[in-house]
């Protein structure tokens, strides 16, 4: 097979740029997708980490006048990923965050940002880099939405175009004074443009436009197409859904692995499951939590925001005391939850543990040492945490949405399909569903031949990305195969 040449967009990339697991995704799909035949460079803003990781780059456009002051086009690698960098220092020369200033609110040129991304996107997708002609363009998330309508407002011949939502919630809303700013005719503001409810937004732009729309799960494909889970874009998305598909993230077993895991104290496999309880002791011994070996040790490494659905867990405080269960917590996010669980933590020292920031290695310590790991997301597109606590044999104990339905296997439904059970799902999402997981989650743990046969389970299952990655691949060819 000849390789398909595909341009990805992405705000941020592990493991230069993180916040959350669309960096994940945009980090370790290429590497999957070589495997398929399909060459990806992905175009990522010029922040200083990324200037940083490609020091040697090579300049592949030079403008003066781009969306207010010159820019250059960088291309170069990092870690085996190709990468092309939007070196603009009026919009990207900020440490940090890459959408949040310092004090703690939007950038408030976000709008302009993006928009300047998009359309670099576009002129890479017409030809303007000749050694590397895209024939398909994939944008994730808002912040690459106005992709596929740059391309669509233009009379040149165009790749075709992939939208890939991995979180319907950010919806990238911006005032429609700022149309001509964007780049974007005046005929683009309307019902069938880029218009919403009043604003421009560069998510619905996106769905309008393209060519072949994703998420990534199944199961949250069909939720984005109620009036619910649409957000306000259901409608838009049922008009669509020919084209919407949801295919499921992996994780890097490469980065994941519990056998060769440099950030762990033990290392362990399915079939080498003892030296897993050092793990155990050392997450405790770091958590101030009491050494006990026989209590049910309940992990979180999440975002605080109300789609985690972390409130839930904090009203079954009463719940894991009385049920003897520990809990280490490791997030960051919204005040009022951060300051709740520290005073809950300070409040039930032993018992309950909380670290409030983001710390990766402590992630991978967490997964290796906890015996379960809590979701209990409103909604979770796909989830990446599960997956990573399935391959370390950390039963997951998750809310039955998106993509922790589809890739979890509750006991229950395991006793049905015969399939190998991997977790517990509660539904619906709430706190007395949650106490009766965790309650069922206790009870199995205290059946040793049960809860070995979960873990087995889960750490057998296949989290990888290679077939999920032919998912794309095949997509990508179909829509090549039928834009010709
Ligand atoms: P989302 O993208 O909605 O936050 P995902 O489960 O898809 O949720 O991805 C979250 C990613 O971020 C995972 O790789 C997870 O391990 C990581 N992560 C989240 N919070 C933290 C934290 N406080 N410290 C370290 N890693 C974190
Ligand atoms: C989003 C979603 C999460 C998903 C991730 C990567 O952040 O909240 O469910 O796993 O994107 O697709």
């Amino acid at each position: 097979m000849t390789p398909i040449r595909v341009l990805a967009v992405a705000s941020e990339i592990y493991p230069i740029v993180k916040t959350g697991g669309l960096a994940d995704v945009a980090g370790a799909l290429p590497a999957a997708l070589r495997e398929h035949d399909v060459a990806t460079r992905t175009l990522v803003p010029g922040y200083p980490s990324v200037l940083n990781a490609l020091a040697s780059a090579e300049t592949l456009l030079d403008w003066q006048e781009f969306y207010g002051g010159p820019v250059r086009v960088l291309g170069g690698s990092h870690d085996g990923l190709d990468l092309y960098a939007l070196d603009a220092p009026h919009l990207f020369a900020r440490p940090g965050n890459p959408y949040v200033g310092p004090d703690g609110h939007d950038w408030p040129d976000n709008g302009i940002r993006f928009a300047a991304l998009a359309r670099i996107a576009a002129e890479i997708g017409q030809g303007a880099i000749p050694s590397f002609v895209p024939e398909v363009v994939h944008a994730h998330d808002w912040q690459a939405g106005l992709v596929p309508a740059h391309l669509h407002y233009s009379n040149l011949p165009r790749p075709g175009t992939v939208m890939t939502v991995h979180n319907l919630a950010y919806q990238g809303q911006f005032s429609p004074d700022m149309l001509a700013s964007f780049g974007l005719p005046d005929e683009s503001y309307a019902v069938g443009g880029v218009e919403y409810y009043g604003t421009i937004s560069f998510l619905k732009a996106g769905l309008q436009f393209a060519d072949r729309i994703t998420t990534v799960s199944p199961t949250y494909a069909q939720e984005i197409q109620s009036d619910e889970g649409g957000m306000g874009l259901g409608g838009l998305l049922r008009e669509r859904s020919d084209v919407l598909s949801g295919i499921l993230n992996g994780i890097d077993i490469a980065v994941w692995n519990p056998a060769t895991d440099p950030d762990i104290a033990a290392r362990f496999s399915a079939e080498q499951l003892v030296p897993r309880a050092a793990n155990k002791a050392e997450l405790q011994q770091r958590f101030g939590l009491d050494p006990a070996a026989d209590a049910l040790l309940l992990g979180v490494i999440s975002r605080l925001s109300w789609q985690k659905g972390l409130d839930l867990l904090l009203d079954n405080v009463p719940t894991l005391l009385g049920e003897g269960i520990q809990l280490a917590l490791l997030g960051s996010g919204d005040r009022d939850l951060q300051d709740r669980y520290q005073a809950l933590a300070d409040a039930n020292p032993g018992r309950i543990s909380v670290k409030i920031g983001y710390d990766e290695a402590l992630a991978h310590l967490i997964q290796a040492g906890s015996d379960a790991l809590a979701v209990p997301s409103r909604f979770e597109p796909c989830g990446l945490t599960q997956l990573c606590a399935l391959r370390y044999g950390a039963v997951p104990v998750v809310a039955d949405v998106g993509g922790l339905a589809d890739t979890v296997l509750d006991v229950g439904e395991a006793a049905v399909t015969g399939g190998e059970a991997t977790g517990v799902k509660f539904a619906p999402v709430t706190s007395e569903a949650l106490a009766h997981a965790l309650r069922k989650a206790n009870l199995l743990f205290n059946d040793k031949v049960t809860w070995r046969r979960l873990q087995h389970g889960g750490m057998t299952s296949d989290v990888s990305w290679h077939n999920r990655a032919g998912q794309y691949a095949a997509l990508y060819r179909e829509l090549v195969a039928t834009r010709r």
